[in-house]
């Protein structure tokens, strides 16, 4: 068992999109991010209390992290978290691929320990989980983690860890009112139940779900963003009009509202923050309460909009 139990935030910050930085519109996200930008955005951050920020070596192929390393660089090492994973698809061939990833991790942030290592994907539960063991034992990963896994394969990596003592403590998948299946499979029971933190990841479905973006004013041509969401934003419409007809009556927007769902089904959501004035929205994100009939009027909506947004690297649970 770690020392420490994982203090969960309210809301993680999320970079992919981070690892578009440097370039100008050809990265996965088609966003154009500097770094003076993103230093912008760890300021708001900072001064509204978001500490937990979550990258990998993959967004960007250490582009995120390079750039999330430069800009925390100002800030106490105890001022903030670092979310960061082991991505079984991208490992070397060394004796152990994952001390080694994670040593790469640490170069690129500038520090010498995790607060929250996870393993990417369930590729194969029992060749990499019990790599993570050492980790934890030298002190250089505080906590760990598992990320798109069903919940038979949350339970085998989390019995792999009990034997050394250690557990799974938190659990990352896509969650937003679009893709609810880590409820449907019984992972966010799962989680209720033992008091494990559930992390949601693309809570905004990539911008799709904040009423930016229309057949007017598409996500970044040319992106894989746009490639996935640009044909279904017509179906989003009611959705999406509700979800800032709710916001409104909070002086809250869109985005916000779709936040606050998460917040309000017990997870700890990762927003993909790439502007400043994003971190406002978070601010109001955490004070707004949603009634369960608005709760309920959204997943219809949601339903009603019959599109499917699992990720390329996504299973079915
Ligand atoms: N474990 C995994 O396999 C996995 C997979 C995916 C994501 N993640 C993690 O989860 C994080 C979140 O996912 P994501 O970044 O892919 O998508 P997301 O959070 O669903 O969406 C992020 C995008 O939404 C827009 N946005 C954010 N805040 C907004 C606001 N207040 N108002 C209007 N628009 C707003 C931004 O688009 P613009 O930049 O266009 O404005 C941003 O790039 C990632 O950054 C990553 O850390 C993990």
């Amino acid at each position: 068992m770690t020392i420490d139990n994982l203090k969960t935030p309210t809301i993680a910050l999320g970079t992919w999109a981070w690892g578009d930085s440097g370039e100008t519109g050809n990265g996965y996200f088609g966003s154009q991010l500097t770094q003076a930008g993103l230093e912008g955005v760890a300021e708001k951050a900072h001064a509204a209390g978001f500490i937990l920020w979550d990258t990998a070596f993959v967004y960007g192929m250490g582009r995120s992290e390079t750039v999330l390393g430069e800009v925390l660089k100002r800030y106490a090492r105890s001022d903030y978290q670092l979310s960061t994973k082991f991505t079984p698809q991208a490992a070397g061939t060394s004796d152990d691929p994952v001390a080694d990833m994670l040593e790469q991790s640490l170069t690129r942030l500038g520090t010498d320990y995790i607060d929250l290592y996870w393993i990417h994907n369930p590729a194969d539960v029992a060749r990499w989980t019990p790599h993570l063991i050492p980790l934890l034992e030298s002190g250089k990963v505080k906590h760990v983690g598992v990320s798109n896994h069903n919940l038979s394969e949350i339970e085998f990596a989390d019995q792999i860890l009990g034997e050394a003592g250690f557990r799974v403590e938190a659990v990352q998948n896509h969650y937003s009112l679009l893709y609810r299946s880590s409820q449907d499979a019984g992972i966010l029971h799962y989680c209720r139940s033992r008091g494990i933190p559930f992390f949601a990841y693309m809570v905004l479905e990539q911008g799709a779900l904040t009423g930016r973006y229309s057949l007017e004013n598409p996500l970044p041509r040319g992106s894989n963003r746009a490639e996935t969401y640009n044909g279904m934003l017509p179906q989003l419409k009611a959705l999406t009009d509700k979800l800032a007809s709710i916001g409104q009556k909070q002086g809250a927007a869109a985005a916000d509202v779709a936040t606050a769902w998460a917040i309000a089904k017990g997870t700890t959501p990762i927003i993909g923050v790439t502007k400043p004035n994003y971190i406002d929205g978070l601010v109001r994100a955490t004070s707004m309460t949603l009634a369960s009939h608005e709760i309920a009027e959204l997943e219809a909506l949601a339903d009603a909009a019959n599109v499917n947004t699992r990720g390329w690297w996504e299973q079915e649970l």
